[in-house]
Parts: structure tokens; sequence; C-alpha cells
């Protein structure tokens, strides 16, 4: 089987226990594409992370062997799903075991850019910082603000427990209510259009497809109000970010955290010049925890579906 990148050794223990031949790229760095295709050649399983296109080609490159595709992430848009399926390769992710450390980091940025902790940090590191002063770096108060977020899913009800622990208000749109997670969490269902209007903070965690794409444009970011915050740790395509940057410039939203950018690694050079932005470099799940299970769930995957059961995390979709 093929590793398409250095992952958490404990996570890979089970293969290894197993008695399998585990081939892994063993950088931190991407595979090449050619590399890719030229190393699954012959695989029964494989590990891809979100960098690799699990398509036609790579599936064809690996031949009529392989039997399943594990991604290392919940997200797996990078993965055609029908043309796993048309040739009886399981693709499976990692859902789960990554929603604490997402709605983590969801909620560092969101205090982080309502706090100005970035300009604050920055101030105390110039050495200009001259003493507490009564209206310096004033930011917005999260304690009983409003948050809407969209995407009742298992992050988005993690981003709601927390937001419940700082007595917010809690709106969501989904494409469906959720009457049940709505009784739990005491929040109410809106449109998005309500939803962005009447939010302080806006929080995503939609998963990126055909409906998704830009579902946040300038039609949305003129909605929310202009003391409003935007929160990305889903994917960067579901925020136009030239509207974003644009909407930041002028004002008509205070500030974002993101954690995800429309055209990973590169950030739109309009976001960088921005002092109300907190920029993270993809960091949702990234506790030594977090990966280490998320690695683990692809090798029970794969063991799972080589010895002819099903697998707890096949992506159906
Ligand atoms: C990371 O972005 C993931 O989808 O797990």
């Amino acid at each position: 089987m093929f590793v398409a990148r250095r992952l958490p050794e404990a996570g890979l223990a089970p293969l290894r226990e197993a008695g399998l031949h585990v081939d892994v790229h063993d950088s931190e760095e991407p595979i090449t594409r050619q590399e890719l295709l030229s190393r699954a050649a012959g695989a029964h399983a494989l590990i891809t992370l979100m960098s690799e296109r699990v398509d036609d080609a790579l599936l064809d490159a690996a031949g009529p062997q392989l039997k399943v595709v594990a991604n290392f992430a919940v997200g797996y848009d990078n993965i055609d799903v029908p043309a796993c399926r048309r040739r009886g390769v399981v693709a499976t992710n990692t859902p789960g075991v990554l929603d604490d450390a997402t709605a983590d980091m969801a909620f560092a940025l969101l205090l982080a850019v309502a706090r100005r902790l970035p300009e604050g940090e920055a101030l105390v590191r110039s050495g200009a910082w001259t003493g507490w002063r009564p209206e310096q770096l004033l930011g917005a108060h999260v304690t009983g603000a409003t948050i809407g977020i969209v995407g009742l899913g298992r992050i988005g009800r993690a981003v709601a427990r927390r937001a419940r622990g700082f007595d917010m208000r809690l709106l969501y749109h989904n494409r469906r209510p959720d009457p049940a997670a709505e009784r739990e969490l005491n929040a109410r269902y809106e449109t998005m259009d309500e939803l962005l209007s009447q939010s302080d903070f806006v929080s995503l965690h939609v998963p990126l497809t055909a409906e998704t794409r830009h579902l946040i444009g300038q039609r949305e970011l003129a909605l929310m109000k202009p003391t409003a915050v935007l929160v990305n740790t889903a994917r960067g395509p579901v925020v136009d970010e030239a509207a974003l940057v644009s909407a930041l410039q002028g004002g008509s939203i205070a500030g974002a955290g993101l954690d995800v950018y429309e055209d990973e690694p590169a950030v739109d050079p309009g976001l960088l010049g921005l002092q109300n932005v907190v920029l993270a470099p993809h960091l949702g799940s990234a506790t030594r925890e977090t990966r280490t299970a998320m690695a683990r769930l692809c090798s029970e995957a794969v063991l799972a579906v080589l010895a002819g059961r099903e697998p707890a995390n096949a992506i159906s979709g």
C-alpha cells in the first residue's frame, strides 16, 4: 500500500502490525503528481491527503487491484467519489476525531480577531508599547454576542457548544433545520440572509461542494453588519476571497479570521496588508492527538476494506 505523505507513526502502527508493506512518501512536502501516479501503481490501498487529486487518472494508474482510498481529512473535495464507485474502490474520510480541534481553532480565530490579539502582540514585540491605556486597541465584546453558524454538522455543533460557554446567542443555517440540535444547543434556525444580517460573528462549517462554492460573496458580505467578523475554518473556496478583501478594505465588515484560502497555499495579497484579519496556515486539525487519531482512522479503514469488512467511515456522497 502507498501513503502519500509522512504521517504520525503511531497512527500507521496498525498497518505495520498487520504485516502490510507500507510504502510512504516520507516527506513533509506534497508528492508530485508524477511520482504519485507511479508509486500508486500496484497498490491495494492508498492513503491520500487533500493535496492529492483522486480521479480517473490516479485510479487507473493504481490499477484494478486497488480496493480503498483513505483520505487523511474530513473534507473530501479532492476525491472524485463516482470515479471510485465505478471501480468498486471504497473511499473513506476521518470525521469525528477532528471536531474539537477544528472548533477550538475557529474560536481561537474569533477571539483573536475580536480582541485584536495580533496587533497587540506586534505592539509588544516592537518595543513601542508605552503602557496600559484606557482606550488602547479596543476590541469587540464576545460574551453575549450573536454567532451565526453556517453548517450545524459535527464541527458546527462543537463550535456551538463553545459559543454557549460564552453565553452567545446562537443562530444557524443548514440545508434543513435540525430540531434536535436546536433543543440541545438552544440554537435558532435562520435563512442564510437573516443569519448574515443578525450575526456579530459568522463561522463557516460546510463542506466544499458545487452548492457551497462562493457561498459567501459580495452580496452576502454586504448583508453582514459593518461590525461583524467572518471566520472560515472550512474550505477556502466557500468564500469569494477577492470579494472578502474588498469588503474588509471598504469596511463593509469589521474583520476576518481565516484558516483556509481559495488557492492554498497562495493567499490573496490584499489580505496580507490588512490589520483586521488573522491568518492561520490551515491548522484546524493540527494537534498531535488529532492528527494521530486521523492517521489511525485511515489505517483502520484500510485494514477493514482489505479484510472484506465495511469500514466505519465510507464516503457515500
Ligand atoms: C482538513 O481540512 C480536513 O478536511 O480534515
